[in-house]
C-alpha cells in the first residue's frame, strides 16, 4: 500500500520481522475454512476500528486504522481509502442482515465528516476542496505532515460510494430526510472532488506513482454516476455529476489492445500489468450489468484479458519461486505488479483474494445473463479455462447448456483455487497481514492484521456465497463520440449537521523556511513547532525539510508552508539521525509571526533566514 522513500524501503528491509507462525491446517475443506475465517476476518477488520477496537487504542470514534502495527512499517494512521473499501464492505455485510454494525457505519460516517475539514499538506476543503485529496490522517483524526504521495483521488470517490450505498438503504428504509440533511452533504464534497480533479494526475493506490491511475478513474466513474442518482433521488443538483460521461470516455483510453494500462499520463518503465485494475473491476460490480457495458465490469472481454495477462505474469517461477509447478489453470500468489520491489515484492492476501472474488463475480454476472460470449480479446482467458472453446461465440443457457454450465463450473474452480493459496499462507488464528513472502514456505510479512486484508475476505466470501451488493450500471449507458479534458468546479461547505465543525475558508499565507544546517549523509533536518500545521512540538508529525539546494558552500534546508494567517507561533529545527539514534533538538525557540494572508494567494509571503544553533550528529554507521 505505501509509499516508502528508498533510504525507508531499506531499512524495513533490514529490520523486517517475518511473523512466524503455524499455517492453517490443510485438511481443512475450503467451506469449512471460509466460514471460519469468515468471521475472524470480520472481527479482525473491527478491532481495528475506533473507539472500542481492541487492537487499536487511541483511534477515535469510526476511524479505521490500517493496522495496529507501529512500526516495520508503521501503519497507524487511517487511509481514506482502505476505510471506504472496509466501510463499503460492512455496508455490504449490514445489508445482509447483520445489523449490529450499524453503529460503526453511523460513526464513520460522523468521523469523516469532520476529517473532512481538516487542513493537511494537501490542502483545505474550502475553497476548493483539494484538502480532499490527502491520503492519511493521524488515528486521533488530526492531520499527520510527513512525506508522502499527495494528493490522491480515490479516496473521495470510494467514500461517495460506501456512503451512497448506505444512502440507498436508509431511503429504501422512508428514511430520507436523515440522508439529504446528514449524509449527502458529505457525499456532495466528495463527488465535488471528483467532478472538478477527475483529469488531473495524482498517486496511485499503491501511492507509487503520480499519473492517471484506472482504478481512481473507473472509481470515479462510478462515484459520479451513482451520486447522480441519489442526487435525483433527494431531488437536489448534482453538477459534478454531469462529468460521468467524460470520466466513462477517458477510462476506456487505458486500454492498449492487450489489457488495461494500470497508470498512464506518467514516466515511468513499469508495464502497467497490476492488480490496479482488478481491484477497480470488482470496486464497481454490479451483477446485472451486461458484460459489454463500458463501467468495464469484471466479465468484459478487456477485464478478462487483463485479468489472464496480470495472472500469468505471477506464474513465472524466477518473479515468485511460491508459484513453481502450479498447473496453469490453477490459481497462484499474486502481488501489486511485476516490478514491485517494497519489501522485496511479495504476494498480497488482499489481490489473491481479490483475484477470486472478480471470478466469482464473472460466474455470477454470466449466470444473470444466461449466456457467455467468447471473442477474440477474451479468448485467451477461455481457452485457459476450457481448452477446446472457440472464439467468436456465444455460450447462452438456453442453446448450449453444457457448455455454458462447464463454463462457469470452470470459472467458480479457478477462484476457489486462489481462495485455497490463501488458506496455504493463513496462520492458524486466521490473523491476515499485508503479505505473504514469495519464497517458501510463505510465511506472513509486512503490517500484521491489515484491515484491507480483512475485508477482502469478508468480501470474497460473500460473493463466493452468492451475495450482492444493489446493482448501479444503466444498461444503456454510451461513451461519447469525443474525449475531452473538462472539470466542473466544485462546490464545498463542511457536513455540519453530521458533526463537522463549521469551519471557515482559512486565511494562510505561505512561509518560506530557510536554515544553514551543515548535514553528514543520511541526516535529515525537520521542522516543528507549537501549531498543528508544525506539528505541535511532535517529531512524529513534524515538517520534513527539502535538501535540494543543499551545496558546500551553502548547507541549505528549506520548507515551504501554508500557516494560519495572523498567529504567531513558536518553531525550531530538529535533526534526524541516520540510524535511530536519538533526534537532535536546537538549543533554542524561535518566533515567527504569520503575514496577513492574500485570498487566492500561493506565494511566499515571508522568508526566513536562520542558521542551526545547538550540538550536530554523526553518523551512526549502520
Ligand atoms: C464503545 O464502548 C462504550 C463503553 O462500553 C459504549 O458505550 C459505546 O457504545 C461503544 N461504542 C461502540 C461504537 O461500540
Ligand atoms: C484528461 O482527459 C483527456 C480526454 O479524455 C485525456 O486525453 C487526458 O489524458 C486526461 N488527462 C488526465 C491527467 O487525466
Ligand atoms: C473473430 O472475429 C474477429 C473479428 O471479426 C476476427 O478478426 C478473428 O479472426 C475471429 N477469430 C476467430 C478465432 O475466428
Ligand atoms: C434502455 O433502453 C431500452 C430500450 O431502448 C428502454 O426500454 C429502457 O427504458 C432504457 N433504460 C434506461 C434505464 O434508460
Ligand atoms: C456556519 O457559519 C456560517 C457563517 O460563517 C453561518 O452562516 C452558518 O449558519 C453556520 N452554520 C451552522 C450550522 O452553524
Ligand atoms: C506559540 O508560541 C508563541 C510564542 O511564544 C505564542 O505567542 C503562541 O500563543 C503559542 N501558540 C500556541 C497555540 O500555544
Ligand atoms: C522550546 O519549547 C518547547 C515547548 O514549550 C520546550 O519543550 C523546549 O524546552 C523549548 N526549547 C528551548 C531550547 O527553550
Ligand atoms: C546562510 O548561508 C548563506 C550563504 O553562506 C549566508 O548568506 C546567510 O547569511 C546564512 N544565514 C545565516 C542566518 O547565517
Amino acid at each position: 500500500m505505501m509509499l516508502r522513500s528508498s533510504r525507508l524501503v531499506l531499512a524495513s528491509l533490514l529490520l523486517a520481522s517475518h511473523v512466524a507462525a503455524a499455517e492453517w491446517p490443510q485438511s481443512v475443506s475450503l467451506d469449512s475454512f471460509v466460514a471460519t475465517e469468515q468471521n475472524i476476518a470480520l472481527q479482525g477488520v473491527l478491532a481495528n476500528i475506533g473507539p472500542n477496537g481492541t487492537k487499536v487504542p487511541g483511534a477515535a470514534a469510526g476511524i479505521v486504522v490500517a493496522s495496529p502495527s507501529k512500526t516495520n512499517p508503521n501503519y497507524f494512521y487511517t487511509w481514506t481509502r482502505d476505510a471506504a473499501l472496509t466501510l463499503k464492505t460492512l455496508v455490504d455485510e449490514f445489508m445482509f442482515g447483520n445489523t449490529a454494525l450499524q453503529v460503526v457505519i453511523e460513526n464513520y460516517i460522523h468521523a469523516q465528516a469532520a476529517l473532512q475539514t481538516v487542513t493537511n499538506p494537501s490542502g483545505t476543503l474550502l475553497p476548493s476542496g483539494l484538502g480532499l485529496g490527502e491520503p492519511k490522517y493521524n488515528v486521533d483524526g488530526t492531520r499527520y505532515n510527513g512525506n508522502w504521495g499527495r494528493p490522491q483521488r480515490d479516496g473521495p470517490a470510494l467514500r461517495a460510494i460506501a456512503l451512497i450505498q448506505y444512502s440507498n438503504y436508509l431511503i429504501s428504509q422512508g428514511d430520507t430526510d436523515k440522508v439529504k440533511t446528514i449524509i449527502w452533504p458529505i457525499i456532495a464534497n466528495d463527488l465535488s472532488y471528483s467532478g472538478q480533479y477527475w483529469n488531473t494526475t495524482g498517486f496511485d493506490l499503491w501511492e507509487e506513482v503520480s499519473g492517471s491511475s484506472f482504478f481512481t478513474t473507473q472509481n470515479q466513474y462510478r462515484a459520479l454516476v451513482d451520486g447522480g442518482s441519489l442526487a435525483e433521488a433527494l431531488n437536489t443538483p448534482c453538477t459534478a455529476c454531469a462529468q460521468a460521461p467524460q470520466v466513462l470516455c477517458f477510462m476506456q483510453s487505458y486500454w492498449n489492445g492487450a489489457y488495461l494500462v494500470a497508470n498512464t499520463n506518467l514516466a515511468t518503465s513499469r508495464s502497467g500489468i497490476d492488480a490496479n485494475t482488478l481491484l477497480g473491476a470488482i470496486s464497481v460490480f454490479d451483477v446485472n450489468a451486461p458484460c459489454t457495458s463500458p463501467s468495464l465490469q469484471p466479465c468484459h472481454s478487456r477485464s478478462l484479458a487483463s485479468f489472464k495477462v496480470f495472472v500469468d505474469t505471477f506464474r513465472n517461477p524466477d518473479l515468485y519461486p511460491i508459484n513453481a509447478g502450479i498447473p496453469p489453470t490453477d490459481g497462484v500468489a499474486l502481488g501489486r505488479y511485476p516490478e514491485d520491489t517494497y519489501y522485496t515484492g511479495n504476494p498480497w492476501y488482499l489481490i489473491t483474494l481479490g483475484a477470486a472474488e472478480f471470478l466469482y463475480d464473472v460466474a455470477a454476472q454470466w449466470t444473470t445473463q444466461g449466456a457467455i460470449t467468447v471473442d477474440a480479446t477474451s479468448h485467451p482467458f477461455f481457452s485457459a479455462l476450457y481448452p477446446s472453446i472457440t472464439a467468436n461465440a456465444t455460450y447462452t443457457k438456453r442453446c448450449k447448456p453444457i457448455t455454458f454450465q462447464k463454463l462457469i463450473a470452470a470459472a467458480t474452480a479457478y477462484a476457489d483455487s486462489f481462495v485455497a493459496i490463501a488458506q496455504n499462507h493463513t496462520p492458524a488464528d486466521g490473523a491476515l497481514a499485508e503479505q505473504f513472502l514469495k519464497t517458501a514456505p510463505g510465511t506472513p510479512t509486512s503490517a500484521e492484521r491489515l484491515t484491507w486484508s480483512f475485508a477482502s475476505f469478508v468480501s470474497m466470501a460473500h460473493r463466493r456465497a452468492g451475495k450482492f451488493p444493489p446493482s448501479w450500471v444503466s444498461p444503456n449507458t454510451t461513451v461519447p463520440a469525443t474525449c475531452e479534458a473538462t472539470s466542473a468546479k466544485g462546490v464545498y461547505a463542511p457536513a455540519t449537521a453530521a458533526g463537522a465543525p463549521n469551519i471557515t475558508a482559512p486565511c494562510t499565507s505561505t512561509v518560506l523556511f530557510v536554515v544553514n544546517a551543515t548535514t553528514y549523509y543520511g541526516e535529515n533536518i525537520y521542522l516543528t513547532g507549537n501549531s498543528s500545521d508544525l506539528g505541535g512540538w511532535d517529531l512524529a508529525n513534524a515538517q520534513p525539510m527539502q535538501s535540494s539546494k543543499y551545496s558546500a558552500t551553502r548547507p541549505e534546508w528549506f520548507a515551504q508552508i501554508p500557516l494560519t494567517a495572523g498567529q504567531t507561533v513558536s518553531y525550531g529545527y530538529v535533526r534526524q539521525e541516520d540510524c535511530g539514534q536519538p533526534w537532535i533538538w536546537e538549543a533554542v525557540n524561535r518566533t515567527l509571526t504569520v503575514p496577513a494572508c492574500v485570498e487566492g494567494s500561493t506565494e511566499v509571503l515571508a522568508e526566513t533566514d536562520d542558521a542551526w544553533v545547538g550540538s550536530v550528529g554523526s553518523s551512526g554507521g549502520c
